[in-house]
């Protein structure tokens, strides 16, 4: 029998972990199937994955002019990363070392956004530009192919338009999905007039519709009401949009029901959601999106240091919040929520690993809810997320030669090469496509 003619191979791989599962998402107790291929390999054509399946298989039907022997290594799919804030200026290091000892009360959320929206309007368009492709440079590195990009430190229509503009011009490896946050905090001098924030908004939609596939909402006691969110979300959708929303972070605001009642891609944090919202979002096909960084860094989980004596956490325990999302029959993504206040770290390994020491989930659902899950938080999942014939090609070569290495060992990147759309992008954990990384911005 003659062999089909592909652009790549990779073979022998030590472990092979496809994430294959229902187009949906992986729910309930399909969530701890992951199965792993012993001396896997791929064949790859156009950027898209021909074969999956043992390198005896794989190496009889097909050949081409690469091959990448995978001896010794975990090779798994792309990251999908469907919640971050790309584009900001500045840095919160000084506030945060406030807000962990206490010793000064922190901005809080609202303050806080509000800070970093004032120093994202005095950067200029290059500078913000310049710093998103370094940040997509790192995450490329750490494995993430795709990315969901959010505006929302622009808390002013035209700088939330701007900084769209700015996000869909960036050329860059990593797969970019823009979505416009079109309610986050309201602004300072919008105070005691929030329907006409909410009108404004709503009339900079159509603009953001031609750019944007998403309009996100933060339905939260600091942010908007179950009322306003659901305004401005139908006007979103009325002009094509999906939505996605920042649900119920500080406390209980029926956030999640909101994401049902919009029939929402996801929502995402969920930390003070209703059983009943949650159960609401498994009916619609809404994911629940849990961002275990987030916990870690405002110190969610940990007593409060106040006036020098320890406090208890005052937040729900995550785990039990995070099984019941389980058991409600949600689909569960994990994501960084990469911003400069409330996680500002780029890495989807880190987050794996503290879903499993912050969220207690086990190595098979937290692969699974950073792969294909994710992908379909992005209504992705048909295209990639998970290594299967007619695929995307979005693979990664690891260091380590078992997946639940990657979850075990914290706190270094173990990814060693990147494939995105078929092309090796990342080798010996260094960007090698650099023509195509450092890219062109166009932001007319
Ligand atoms: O975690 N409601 C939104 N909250 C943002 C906070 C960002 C920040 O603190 O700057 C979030 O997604
Ligand atoms: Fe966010």
């Amino acid at each position: 029998m003659s062999k089909g003619n592909a652009d790549l191979l990779i073979i022998h791989a030590s472990e092979l972990v496809p994430c294959a599962g229902a187009l949906t998402g992986i729910c309930g107790a399909e969530l701890e199937r992951l199965d792993v291929i012993q001396d896997g390999a791929l064949a790859i054509s156009d950027g898209r994955i021909l074969a999956v399946g043992p390198s005896e298989d794989v190496t009889r039907s097909w050949q081409a002019p690469r091959t990448i022997d995978a001896h010794g290594r975990l090779v798994s799919p792309g990251f999908v990363d469907p919640h971050s804030h790309l584009l900001f200026g500045g840095s919160r290091h000084v506030d945060y070392e406030s807000k962990i000892t206490q010793r000064q009360s922190g901005k809080g959320l609202a303050g806080g956004i509000g800070f970093t929206a004032r120093a994202t309007r005095e950067t200029s368009d290059t500078e913000l530009t310049r710093r998103a492709l370094a940040d997509l440079d790192a995450m490329l590195t750490h494995g993430t192919t795709t990315l969901e990009a959010k505006t929302g430190y622009g808390v002013s229509c035209r700088e939330e338009l701007r900084l769209l503009r700015l996000t869909a011009g960036l050329r860059h490896t990593v797969d970019i999905v823009p979505t416009f946050l079109a309610l986050h905090v309201l602004p300072e001098d919008y105070v005691g007039r929030r329907q006409t924030w909410i009108e404004e908004i709503t009339m900079a939609l159509p603009g953001a519709a031609r750019i944007a596939r998403y309009c996100d909402v933060s339905c939260d006691p600091a942010c908007f009401t179950f009322d306003e969110c659901l305004q401005v979300g139908e006007a979103a959708r009325a002009l094509g949009m999906s939505i996605r929303v920042h649900a119920d972070q500080t406390g209980d605001a029926n956030g999640a029901a909101l994401a049902a009642r919009l029939a929402a891609s996801a929502a995402d944090h969920l930390d003070y959601a209703r059983p009943s919202g949650l159960q609401a979002m498994a009916s619609s096909g809404t994911v629940a999106t849990l961002l275990p960084g987030v916990t870690l860094h405002l110190c969610e989980l940990t007593p409060g240091v106040r006036g020098g004596t320890l406090g208890a956490a005052e937040k729900p325990f995550m785990p039990m919040l995070a099984r019941s999302a389980i058991d409600a029959g949600a689909v569960v993504a994990l994501s960084t929520d990469y911003n400069p206040g409330s996680c500002p770290t780029v890495s989807m390994q880190m987050v794996m690993q503290l879903a499993a020491r912050l969220f207690r989930l086990s190595y098979a659902e937290i692969w699974n809810m950073c792969t294909l899950n994710a992908a379909r938080a992005l209504d992705l999942a048909e295209d990639r997320g998970s290594l299967e014939p007619g695929k995307r090609a979005d693979v990664l070569l690891w260091a380590v030669p078992e997946h639940g290495m990657v979850i075990n060992r914290f706190g270094s990147n173990f990814v060693d090469t990147v494939v995105a759309g078929g092309q090796v992008v990342v080798e010996a954990g260094r960007v090698v496509r650099g023509e195509t990384a450092k890219g062109v911005v166009q932001c007319s």
